[in-house]
């Protein structure tokens, strides 16, 4: 294969494919950039938990000594990552976010989704999704905000009081002040039922909000197929997923995302992820960046766990974490490929073989994030 060129203007991809067929008379412009590593389309970070404020990693502890994330939960895990949230200011929460999505960028990510789900009271969950919006308007990446509405059943209620909160104050205000564009629902016998993201569902389609749920992670719920049936955008996990689970995604337009470093952290039992993709489901790949179950930002990292976990071919895997990815967060026209009218957000890496993501763990392969068509980052 010979040389390969990509070209923009305005920001907008305007050519992709082989440097020969960028012009006729074989110039290239007088600001034209050579590389030597391989060119792919930044990467788009489909599910992280940021913002959230603080780490847990006594609770990484605990469960190397042999406690487990269920153990946890409640005096550890979403509630205690909740109560740090709550005790912060504003002011802390930014600072303390800011600096890890500069990391972002520096590890190729062009694109992500930020959640909600620490604050587990109306007000809190709304300020919460005001943080995120504040956080997307300033980083230089494009980020989305989905509303965790369902993470745990907060202290002194009922899970049905919760989940009638949910849909009847929390996602309307949330709709009025435009702070979010999905909705998710965490389904674990820890947390919600298959019936609550039936009902949630019905209240984000009717404010016009897109779907999300965590699916069969800690064991099998049935979410998957309820995710289909509810025509969420996604089902995410999926360690615990039926075999009728993976039909119905495969059956589906959903996407399947996959989060190999909480797999990882949490020793789970991997998703079938050679029959979701042969049933036809589109596979997608990002962080599940959090305090808890995956207190890991990098995409590469990810790709590199997802190869010797889950056996995800190098390029699989960078489809995984760019253009279906991006279909998760309902940007698929504008960003997650290089192809004329697309954004100009793509990554250099410091080798012309993707196959060194995986390669190599624990190494950063991005030696430069550009976003659309102005370099942001470059390794020093
Ligand atoms: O995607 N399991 C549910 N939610 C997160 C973890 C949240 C936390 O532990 O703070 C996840 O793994
Ligand atoms: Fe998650």
């Amino acid at each position: 294969m010979g040389p390969a060129a990509l070209a923009w203007e305005d920001g907008t991809v305007i050519y992709a494919g082989p440097a020969s067929g960028l012009s006729p008379d074989g110039r290239t412009s007088r600001d034209a950039v050579e590389v030597d590593g391989a060119v792919l389309p930044g990467f788009v970070d489909c599910h992280t938990h940021l913002p959230f404020y603080g780490w847990r990693a006594d609770e990484f502890e605990a469960r190397m000594a042999g406690k487990t994330y269920r153990d946890l939960h409640g005096s550890g895990g979403i509630f205690r990552s909740a109560r740090l949230l709550a005790e912060a200011s504003d002011d802390e929460v930014m600072a303390f976010c800011r600096p890890l999505l500069e990391e972002m960028l520096e590890h190729g990510t062009t694109t992500l989704e930020l959640k909600t789900g620490y604050g587990l009271s109306v007000e809190a969950e709304l300020r919460q999704a005001r943080l995120a919006r504040r956080l997307s308007q300033e980083i230089e990446q494009t980020a989305t905000v989905t509303l965790l509405a369902c993470h745990a059943v907060p202290e002194g209620k009922t899970r049905e009081e919760w989940v009638k909160e949910v849909c009847e104050v929390l996602i309307p205000a949330a709709a009025a002040e435009r702070l979010a564009e999905a909705v998710d629902v965490y389904v674990e016998d820890i947390a919600f039922t298959v019936q609550d993201l039936e009902r949630v569902a019905a209240a984000a389609r009717a404010h016009g909000m897109a779907i999300r749920s965590h699916a069969d992670q800690l064991g099998p719920s049935g979410a998957a197929e309820a995710a289909v049936a509810v025509g969420a955008r996604s089902a995410d996990h999926l360690n615990h997923v039926s075999p009728e689970g993976v039909r119905a995604l495969g059956g589906s337009k959903m996407a399947a995302v996959v989060l190999p470093v909480s797999t990882l952290f949490l020793r789970a039992d991997p998703p079938p992820v050679a029959e979701l993709i042969s049933s036809g489901a589109a596979v997608a790949l990002a962080t599940d960046f959090n305090p808890g179950t995956s207190p890991c930002l990098s995409i590469p990292e990810a790709i590199s766990v997802a190869a010797s976990l889950y056996r995800l071919p190098p390029l699989a895997a960078v489809v995984a974490a760019t253009l279906n990815a991006a279909w998760v967060l309902g940007l698929h026209d504008r960003l997650g490929s290089l192809e004329p009218g697309k954004r100009a957000d793509f990554v250099v890496l410091d080798s012309p073989d993707v196959a060194t993501i995986p390669y190599r763990p624990g190494h950063n392969p991005v030696a430069q994030t550009w976003i659309a068509g102005e370099r942001r980052y470059r390794r020093s």
